[in-house]
């Protein structure tokens, strides 16, 4: 016999107003297990609470590149849904080299996770390092592996516009496909992104 059962088993021969209370105790458990699972998941619903890499509100911009105020790169994107130009880039950029993995929109595939999901736990520079030196869960059945970006131009140039843009998607600021609307190309990118592609 269970403890548990050998409990109830003597709530139920003995008629003790003590031992009737136990049990009227063990009857609200349901209802207090309901309310702590209403509130996860309004904890899961509620979008910036799940963004490790703290409130995503831009508070400054330099050269086109928006950040937070904890200084990580951040998204901006208008009422009328025109986004900035990182997160324009960062779209093109996710789709020429992480989506045939990790599917289209960041939404994952049967070869890799989904990273609107996966930030939802990776900071920016947990994200960083993952990009730049790989990853192999080691105790996954199947042979997953994420290829170490760190000396790949086509993706260290862009990595915070990838950042952004995944971003962007796990806080639920950005729908499905291209941005219809991006912000005019920064003075000064293209510069930039030369002398970083070489
Ligand atoms: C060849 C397939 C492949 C490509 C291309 C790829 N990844 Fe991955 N990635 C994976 C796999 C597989 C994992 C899971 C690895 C594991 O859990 O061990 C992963 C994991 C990750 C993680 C960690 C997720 C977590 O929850 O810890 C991040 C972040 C990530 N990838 C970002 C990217 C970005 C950004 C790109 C494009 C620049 C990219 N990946 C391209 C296969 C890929």
């Amino acid at each position: 016999m269970t403890a548990r059962a050998g409990r109830r088993s003597i709530a139920r021969s003995d008629r003790a107003p003590f031992h009737n209370k136990t049990a009227e105790r063990e009857d609200r458990m349901p209802a207090r297990l309901g309310a702590a699972i209403a509130a996860s998941l309004l904890l899961l619903l509620s979008p910036t609470l799940a963004d490790p890499s703290g409130d995503p509100a831009a508070v400054s911009s330099t050269d086109g590149e928006y950040s937070d105020k904890q200084g990580n790169p951040t998204f901006h994107i208008d009422k009328d849904g025109t986004v900035d130009w990182y997160t324009s880039v960062g779209y093109i950029r996710y789709t020429a080299n992480c989506m045939q993995c990790h599917g289209p929109d960041g939404l994952g595939s049967t070869f890799a996770p989904s990273l609107v999901d996966a930030l939802q736990n990776l900071s920016y520079s947990q994200f960083l390092d993952t990009v730049t030196n790989g990853k192999k869960n080691v105790s996954a059945s199947q042979d997953l592996v994420m290829p170490a970006f760190g000396v790949n131009p086509n993706v260290m140039c862009y990595i915070d516009a990838i950042f952004i843009y995944l971003r962007a998607r796990s806080d639920g600021a950005l729908g499905r496909g291209q941005p219809a609307k991006n912000a005019p190309k920064p003075a000064g990118y293209s510069a930039t992104e030369d002398a970083c592609m070489g």
